[in-house]
């Protein structure tokens, strides 16, 4: 979401400054230490999976979420069984993604507004899927995802204005080439709006696919729009939200999302471009936006984004599953990264507490049902936004029990 208004910019020399990074766990963060075995965990997750599985429709969505919700969703359940060397989700991913790419071949179809943040998270869900179970036509699908993004792609070459527009980009705004953003609109040449959901989504998924077939153009893109996320969207802490490619102006809304994308991505790219300067940023991004207390709970460590009075939590606003997107980067960054001992320390901590809170405040024992406020109360019924933002981190914590109980650290994605 893009809203023009301007903040101060951040003097380029503070981004070069090297800041060490502070991982040590907050002693008022609630239950960080692991408690469900990774038997029980595997059941949570069954029992997550049970809920949803079942909810597939004839239009390629899970009943209740919204095209955007579902391709999260699939990037869980893809992962969940990455993580557990399984098929279980195998049938529900591959059908959903065939029927949307059928019925919506760019995913955006006819959807009001138009928006480039959907082909980038469906791209992400087949690149995802493709990860998981190495299903040649969710690679085709997650590639033609970006090939359609690039249309929209700053480069250093790209004509101002944008085609058939009238508003000039501005190449560089703060002494900095804007080459890497991605336009969020697609179908208004005069919308000079880009943002962390569409140009993150992108980088991580320019970066999976480097990964997966190291074809360069991915990783040049990957690399081209981390530079600008780093450049002009860093804000010393998080992640921020957007800018105005052509007045250079910021957004000032806060999601965790922005940082969430941006650490799955660079997640892949750190080790994929062997360019130490991402991994000290990641680990840099990592540490100040797990305790940022817009979205966590400085009181406990518990993420408190999104709806925050049963109202909200009970109807499926914007934003009451995204906080899974921020736990999804940061497992990714963890198992991808387990010799980082004090990050890798910090992030399981993180993740545990959000699962003992989804356990013991967000759900009656064994009911499957989760409230996507994890404070609690439960949910009274099944809420598939809870289940969403759930089920992220009920995959993570059986990736965290598997490498707990492991000797050699769990291989990271063909690379
Ligand atoms: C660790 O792995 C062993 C053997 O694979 C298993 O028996 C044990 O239950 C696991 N422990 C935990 C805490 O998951
Ligand atoms: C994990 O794998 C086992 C064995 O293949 C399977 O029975 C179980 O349903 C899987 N669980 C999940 C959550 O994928
Ligand atoms: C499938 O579920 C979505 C989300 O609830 C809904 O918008 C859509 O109309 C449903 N499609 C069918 C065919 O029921
Ligand atoms: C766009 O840039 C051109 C060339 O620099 C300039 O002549 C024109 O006035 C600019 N248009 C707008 C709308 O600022
Ligand atoms: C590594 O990445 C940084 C940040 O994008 C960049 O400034 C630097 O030139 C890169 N180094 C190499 C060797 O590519």
């Amino acid at each position: 979401m893009i809203r023009q208004i301007t903040l101060p910019l951040i003097p380029l020399s503070l981004l070069s400054v090297v800041i060490a990074q502070n991982f040590e766990i907050p002693s008022n963060w609630r239950k960080p230490t692991p408690t469900p075995n990774r038997l029980d965990r595997l059941t949570l997750v069954d029992g997550l999976l049970n809920t949803v599985s079942r909810t597939l429709n004839s239009s390629g969505l899970f009943s209740g979420l919204t095209n955007t919700q579902t391709a999260n969703m699939l990037c869980a359940l893809a992962i969940g069984d990455y993580i557990n060397s399984s098929t279980t989700s195998k049938d529900v991913v591959l059908n959903s993604l065939d029927t949307m790419f059928k019925l919506i071949p760019d995913i955006i179809g006819s959807e009001v507004p138009k928006v480039n943040s959907d082909p980038a998270i469906w791209g992400l869900a087949a690149i995802y899927a493709y990860t998981a179970y190495r299903d040649q036509v969710s690679l085709q699908y997650a590639q033609s995802m970006w090939t359609q993004l690039t249309k929209d792609l700053v480069t250093a070459t790209t004509s101002s204005p944008r085609p058939s527009g009238t508003l000039n980009i501005s190449a560089t705004c703060n002494d900095a080439s804007t080459a890497g953003a991605v336009f969020f609109i697609p179908d208004d040449p005069n919308n000079m709006g880009v943002n962390g959901e569409t140009t993150a989504a992108f980088m991580a998924l320019s970066a999976h696919l480097y990964a997966q077939t190291l074809i360069p153009q991915y990783l040049s893109a990957a690399t081209l729009s981390a530079d600008f996320i780093i450049n002009h969207l860093y804000d010393g802490k998080i992640i921020l939200d957007g800018m105005d490619a052509g007045s250079c102006s910021l957004s000032s809304t806060l999601v965790s999302y922005n940082s969430g994308f941006t650490i799955d991505g660079l997640s892949v790219l750190a080790p994929a471009s062997g360019n130490s300067s991402y991994s000290s940023f990641l680990s840099k991004l990592i540490s100040t936006a797990v305790v940022y207390p817009h979205w966590t709970n400085t009181a406990n460590g518990v993420i408190i984004e999104g709806p925050e009075d049963e109202n909200s939590a009970t109807s499926n606003g914007f934003g009451v599953a995204l906080k899974a997107i921020l736990i999804r980067g940061l497992y990714q960054a963890y198992m991808r990264n387990l010799d980082n001992t004090d990050q890798a320390d910090f992030i399981r901590g993180f993740i545990t507490v959000q699962l003992n809170a989804l356990l013991d405040l967000a759900s009656v024992t064994g009911s499957n049902q989760y409230s996507p406020r994890w404070e609690g109360p439960p949910p009274k019924a099944l809420l598939p936004w809870g289940q969403l933002a759930a089920a992220d981190v009920l995959v993570a914590a059986l990736g965290l029990a598997d490498a707990r109980n492991s000797s050699a650290s769990p291989s990271p994605p063909v690379n």
